[in-house]
């Protein structure tokens, strides 16, 4: 293997890429700051519009598959090898930050451009790519795009998917401008010979140690479930208490169960939330005769999440048996975790050593992209640290430095692994 001290001096141009994050950060629901970019959404198509525009200003040759995934690739002198591959999302949940995801495409974007200005020839294809529908906003699910691309979800039940307002995926991608069938989405096998993904942490983990590079070891198993209660509703003034079935209250107990559940799993990593909570009618003298929530368990082990599932199962039914509340408990996914490869995280171990970069392996508890293309390629993340491990709100925050040193990392392990 190459010694990155033999690569080509690479400048990461940190302006260009700053300018560009803070463009992005223009094409939002909500203004700056806070960023709302939900999959098919207006601003959602308008961020598309710009990526292709940066991909191709880069000579990048751009494919989109039907699901609306983005392919900029720069072609190697080998075009019939695997691909390297990096890239992330852009959607992002209501009210979030501006990095989450962004700082994997832009970084991408910008690791190849420096590759390019330093006379770079890549022997495999640099590929990077903009998956549809990182979060789970619009359909309920995480990680669409991807999943459709290593199939870890089939087709037909992705084309049942309904969003909030009954609108179908094919409906929706189909109004973007995204035909064709869902099957074709699926990755021809060996695609790509690694896949690399710059994330910012989203923990505290690499601030607190001051350490400018985190490299994903693990990432954690991912769970979630729509729970449907139907109680009995009621004028609040008239239905004596001693009678009703009041379907938010069976919901908040169960809230209190997914915290008691992950709390005494026995794993520390076992963590659930309950992150949707709706109730109907809504209004204030009214007895609440449905409830909808959606949960979200997850931990880096599959025995304490089952665990933490089985109780929360468990109280659910007796809550609701108490309550007289009819109760629909709904898997939507429930993913095992995935592991880096570790042929890719030593070259970016040695490129860290060779650029005087602190690093250190690391668990992901949040999930990505990469949880999904580790079961069709070889791959692994580059972590950067972010203020307070914030993440998922408007402060979220990575320093320009950090930044445009995960991006220089980036660059050096895809030169790299292109060799
Ligand atoms: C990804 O956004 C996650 O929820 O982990
Ligand atoms: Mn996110
Ligand atoms: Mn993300």
């Amino acid at each position: 293997m190459a010694d990155t001290r033999t690569l080509p001096q690479l400048a990461i141009d940190s302006a260009a890429l700053q300018r560009r994050l803070n463009e992005l950060a223009l094409i939002s629901e909500t203004p700056a700051p806070a960023m709302s970019r939900v999959l098919f959404s207006e601003a959602d198509l308008r961020a598309r519009v710009y990526l292709r525009t940066i991909a191709k200003d880069a000579g990048l040759a751009v494919r989109e598959d039907a699901v609306g995934n983005i392919f900029a690739r720069w072609e190697g002198s080998e075009p019939g090898l695997s691909a390297v591959g990096t890239g992330s999302h852009t959607d992002a949940i209501p009210n979030s930050g501006l990095y989450d995801g962004v700082v994997g495409v832009l970084g991408g974007f910008e690791a190849l451009a420096s590759l390019k200005r330093a006379g770079f020839k890549p022997r495999r294809s640099l590929e990077v790519v903009m998956f549809t529908a990182e979060e789970p906003t619009r359909f309920g699910i995480g990680c669409l795009g991807s999943r459709l691309l290593a199939g870890s979800i089939d087709a037909a039940k992705a084309r049942s998917l309904k969003d909030r307002e009954g609108r179908s995926l094919d409906e929706l991608r189909e109004a973007a401008g995204y035909r064709g069938s869902l099957e074709s989405v699926r990755l021809a096998p060996g695609h790509f010979h690694a896949f690399v993904e710059l994330h910012i942490e989203q923990g505290p983990v690499l601030e607190k140690a001051a350490i400018p590079i985190g490299i994903v070891e693990h990432i954690a198993g991912p769970s979630s479930y729509r729970v449907t209660l139907v109680g009995e509703g009621g004028h609040a003034g008239a239905v004596l208490m001693p009678v009703r079935h009041d379907a938010s209250l069976a919901a908040a107990e169960i809230a209190l169960a997914v915290e008691k559940a992950a709390k005494t799993s026995g794993s520390p990593d076992t963590v659930g939330t309950t992150g949707v909570f709706r109730i109907e009618p809504g209004a204030v003298n009214s007895v609440p005769y449905r409830a909808y929530l959606e949960v979200d368990l997850r931990d880096t082990r599959l025995d304490s999440r089952d665990k933490a599932f089985s109780q929360l199962r468990s109280a659910a039914d007796e809550i609701c048996a108490r309550r007289g509340v009819r109760l629909d408990f709904e898997e939507i996914n429930s993913d095992p975790p995935a592991a880096g490869d570790e042929h890719t995280i030593e070259v970016i171990e040695k490129v860290c050593a060779a650029l005087g970069l602190p690093s250190k392996r690391m668990v992901s508890r949040a999930y990505h992209d990469s949880l999904f293309m580790a079961r069709v390629s070889p791959t692994t993340m580059i972590f950067i640290p972010c203020r307070n491990g914030w993440s998922h709100r408007p402060e979220e925050y990575a320093s320009p430095e950090h930044i445009a040193s995960g991006t220089a990392v980036l660059a050096h392990t895809m030169a790299r692994l292109s060799e």
